[in-house]
């Protein structure tokens, strides 16, 4: 009954949601991954839930509990994550991009498992499509774009960069190596870099708490 202390802003308002990290096969029982839980994707999928928004979820294996009313689509690859993406985009108010997506997946996946024969394995990679990049290529001018960036270092310069390059509405910026941020972490410290060039910095808070004040803040552009 949480969500009956909300106020229902995003009522009628379609969002799409990416959350968790995407895996790449190198073979029947190994795959690149990268660090990211998927709390801060889910925190903003419940709390969209919450205020009234019809929300799909397109998340990367995590060990979390999808939040009561959302319709979740799971998917382990990158190239699964965009079909789905790509699939629902039309029909969405707003996309906010919270996954960790490889950026790279194995140019081919062994049939078998390859065994430790040799002293060095050498994988070539082959560059991922940029998901978000494609949104924002398709974007219509009723459509808002959000997206993440996660940092270690030059946060606001690469944020900043990435804004305009995939001609995002805002982006989270979010230095994942500052203690009490980032990845598997409860809480997240962030700045939010918009499109007319203003920026924000927020206070650590807890995902949850986060999740609501960027739906705040979305919900101001809408
Ligand atoms: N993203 C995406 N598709 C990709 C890579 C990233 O949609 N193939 C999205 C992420 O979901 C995130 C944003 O783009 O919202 C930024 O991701 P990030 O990894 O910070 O930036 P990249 O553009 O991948 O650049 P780099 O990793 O080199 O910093
Ligand atoms: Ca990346």
């Amino acid at each position: 009954l949480s969500y009956l202390g909300h106020k229902k802003d995003l009522q009628q308002k379609k969002i799409l949601i990416t959350a968790g990290g995407t895996r790449e096969p190198i073979d029947p029982v190994r795959y690149i991954g990268n660090r990211s839980s998927g709390k801060m994707g889910y925190a903003i999928a419940k709390a969209a839930v919450e205020r009234g928004a019809e929300v799909t979820l397109v998340t990367g294996p995590t060990v979390l509990a999808a939040p009561v009313g959302v319709k979740v689509i799971a998917i382990e690859t990158t190239e699964q994550m965009r079909l789905a993406v790509l699939a629902a985009f039309p029909d969405t108010d707003i996309v906010i991009k919270a996954a960790a997506v490889a950026d790279y997946r194995p140019t081919e996946t062994a049939p078998q498992k390859i065994k430790k024969t040799d002293d060095t394995l050498t994988l070539i990679l082959q560059k991922n499509p940029d998901i978000l990049k494609e949104l924002g290529g398709l974007k219509k001018p009723n459509q808002l774009l959000i997206g993440f960036a996660a940092e270690t270092h030059e946060l606001l310069t690469y944020a900043r960069q990435k804004l305009v390059q995939k001609n995002l509405d805002m982006i989270v910026a979010n230095d994942v190596t500052a203690p009490g941020a980032g990845f598997n972490s409860d809480t997240n410290i962030v700045k939010l870099l918009y499109r007319n060039g203003s920026s924000e910095e927020l206070p650590q808070m807890e995902k949850d708490k986060l999740a609501h004040v960027l739906l705040d803040r979305i919900c101001s552009f809408v």
